[in-house]
């Protein structure tokens, strides 16, 4: 088995322990015979190597269980790894056979059952840190900023066990781009698929990874992810498996725009009367690390300013993380951006990339000076280290579809074994004008499906079109989509609808479209209101939902990019200015992309399609976590009746809480 850690470090604990299966008995229901059975054999304790620090410890314990003739025949064993901090333990059962056959038997049976189920605490606490050099309180798990790296195989159960440790908030974790078939309540979505966990309270999230790619896991309840509450979600080939394409090495580029003003803060801010603007980020941080006012590249300077270099002993909480390589090789990059309002533009100077995966789906690989990753999306791009290996390399991150004025964020491809702080040699890389929509729209549309993908259904049973608008709503500055800005209710809708409480919610569905007459090139007018109606759909129908990009209040239209739960979509369309019935036909069902989260360009259409096939309730919202929390987002419900009885942890508050009490659930 490898286990990598979160720097990428592999850790081999590898099958050859089995020769030396060092037993670390520690449960023993027969010491006497397991000491003989161990001495006997020649095995030793579990040994292991690795260079990453992060590793805390490993631990190997066997239960025995003794039949008669004082023979062996079957242990349980328990092999346990504290990874910066998580822990994972894996349960799996030994049949044994006489003395010293055992390794063989060992080895199979290891390989297959090691990857069974993945169990991990993960507790969330406030923490002082100083992520861009300036100290602020952040949300950290097991004490890590970002959250430590959770990686299974698929084909995995994991079951994962959140702990609240913040002292007045609640808190809830969205496995995104997981689908969650058949455990609707595990999908993390405060308000939607559960209660949210409360203070000092655990809630275990118990779902099945099926597929391999690059995901997250992120706070979704509030502003939770702008105080930095995220982390990778890595799943793997199962044991056996192949990706489509090969890597030597492997790097995850974790993407996140920073302020110095807490969320909570913002959170009142946004939901002020009248409206106050929480401002654009302060800094674009790379795996949790960025540098505010100083910069890595001496003599760098934007038309704005200058700044000072940053003096790094390189142990600092804001040093960047090096990206260590060895020349001609090749590396997988996992790319996530999690940004709270902007898109991001990665480069990696002198070094093209090669995309091969979109949101844990396989792409048609193509090839790319420098890659767009809006909020939510997750890429793999593999490059070769094929340049001057006695130079390192600017790793860039800038901001596009928004006018910000913040600095790249920067790191360095250090190829061994030069010094991770020779600078290269020349400037940062420039990235795309922020306003270079074009760019943006060619990167977008050179993604296709990886041949042999699943292809979308010729037709729709429906379309639903939802346009995207602001508002003053009561005097409250919102999103709305078709004019209703979405308020989630108290009581979590799965639990709701499930158990028919009507009055958890809008009963009346909200609209599948917009006047016809709508003028998208207006700054937005006319009237919405609030509300939290739910579109019901049939189980296993097609849909087509239409996202209708328009103007603001303030004459402008920014990108969004929206991001579906429980479900893939195939994007089939993008296009310009209004949707209309003559777009259907050009609709790219041959070999669309399936992804998890699309954007919507400024004036324009987006159209994607999917199978209603995964019974739950599901959001459909922006990204841009602002823009969700003033309104920009709907939900959906599918076929909830298919679903067994709920399971009652996630239903503690609101009326399932009365429900539950009333009907004595157990
Ligand atoms: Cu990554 Cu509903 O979010
Ligand atoms: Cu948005």
């Amino acid at each position: 088995m490898v286990v990598r850690d979160d720097q990428g470090y592999l850790l081999y604990l590898t099958l050859n322990m089995i020769k030396y299966v060092s037993l670390f008995v520690a449960e023993v229901e027969s010491l006497r015979w397991a000491t003989e059975y161990t001495k006997q054999c020649g095995w030793r304790r579990l040994e292991w190597e690795t260079d990453a620090k992060e590793v805390e410890k490993v631990g190997w314990k066997v239960n025995w269980r003794i039949r008669n003739n004082n023979m062996v025949v079957n242990a349980v064993a328990k092999l346990s790894l504290s990874i910066n901090r998580a822990s994972v333990f894996d349960e799996f059962s030994l049949d044994l056979i006489p003395p010293c056959n055992m390794g063989k038997i060992l080895a199979e049976k290891v390989n297959v059952a090691l990857e069974m189920k993945k169990h991990y605490k993960l507790e969330v606490e406030y923490m002082f840190r100083a992520p861009d050099c300036i100290e602020r309180p952040v949300l950290a798990v097991n004490g890590q900023f970002p959250a430590p790296t959770i990686r299974a195989r698929r084909g995995d159960t994991m079951v994962i066990k959140v702990t609240n440790r913040l002292y007045t908030d609640e808190v809830s974790i969205h496995w995104h781009g997981i689908r969650q078939r058949g455990t609707p309540w595990a999908d993390g979505t405060s308000s939607i698929a559960q209660c949210p966990i409360r203070p000092g309270e655990s809630f275990v999230y118990r779902f099945k990874v099926d597929k391999p790619g690059t995901f997250i896991y992120h706070g979704h309840h509030g502003l939770h992810r702008t105080d930095g509450l995220y982390g990778f979600l890595i799943v793997e080939v199962a044991e056996g498996e192949k990706e489509p394409f090969h890597y030597d090495g492997e790097f995850n580029l974790l993407l996140s725009d920073w302020w110095h003003r807490p969320a909570h803060e913002q959170q009142i801010m946004l939901s002020a009367k009248p409206f106050r603007w929480v401002g654009e980020p302060q800094t674009l941080l790379i795996n949790g690390r960025g540098q505010y006012n100083c910069t890595l590249a001496p003599g760098y300077a934007t038309s704005n300013s200058s700044y000072p270099p940053c003096n790094f002993k390189g142990h600092e909480q804001c040093a960047p993380t090096i990206l260590n390589v060895l020349p001609n090789k090749t590396y997988r990059i996992r790319v996530v951006s999690v940004t709270g309002l902007g898109s991001e533009n990665l480069i990696i100077a002198n070094h093209t990339m090669t995309v091969v995966e979109a949101d844990g789906n396989y792409v048609e690989p193509f090839t790319v000076d420098n890659l767009d990753v809006h909020t939510g999306e997750s890429y793999s791009v593999l490059i070769s280290t094929n340049q001057n290996p006695n130079e390192n390399y600017w790793v860039s991150v800038g901001v596009i579809a928004r006018p910000f004025i913040i600095p790249p964020g920067l790191t360095i491809l250090n190829y061994l074994p030069n010094s991770a702080w020779k600078l290269p040699i020349s400037q940062p890389p420039l990235h795309p004008r922020w306003d270079d929509l074009e760019h943006n729209k060619n990167f977008t549309k050179s993604i296709f499906a990886l041949k042999g993908t699943p292809k979308p259904p010729r037709k729709a049973h429906r379309r639903i079109v939802l346009l995207i608008t602001d508002h003053l709503v009561d005097g409250y500055t919102k999103w709305a989509v078709n004019k209703v800005s979405l308020v989630l209710p108290s009581t979590p809708y799965l639990g709701a609808i499930k158990y028919g409480l009507k009055h958890a919610f809008d009963q009346r569905p909200p609209p599948e479209n917009f006047a016809n007459d709508y003028d998208i090139m207006r700054p937005a007018y006319g009237n919405a209101t609030f509300g939290n109606g739910v579109y019901v759909l049939d189980f296993n129908t097609t849909v087509d939902l239409i996202l209708q990009n328009a103007n603001a209040m303030d004459n402008f239209s920014g990108s969004h990019p929206w991001h579906f739960h429980g479900h893939d979509f195939w994007v089939v369309g993008h296009g310009e200015g209004k949707f209309s019935e003559k777009d259907v036909k050009k609709l790219n069902l041959k070999n669309p992309p399936l992804k998890n989260t699309e954007v919507v360009f400024s004036n324009g259409w987006t159209a994607l399609r999917f199978v209603a096939d995964n019974p739950g309730v599901w959001l459909f919202h922006c990204h841009l976590e602002h823009h969700l929390i003033m309104g920009m987002g709907v939900v959906f419900s599918v076929g909830v009746d298919r679903l067994p009885e709920l399971p009652p942890e996630g239903l503690a508050c609101g009326l399932t809480a009365e429900f539950l009490m009333r009907h004595k659930h157990t």
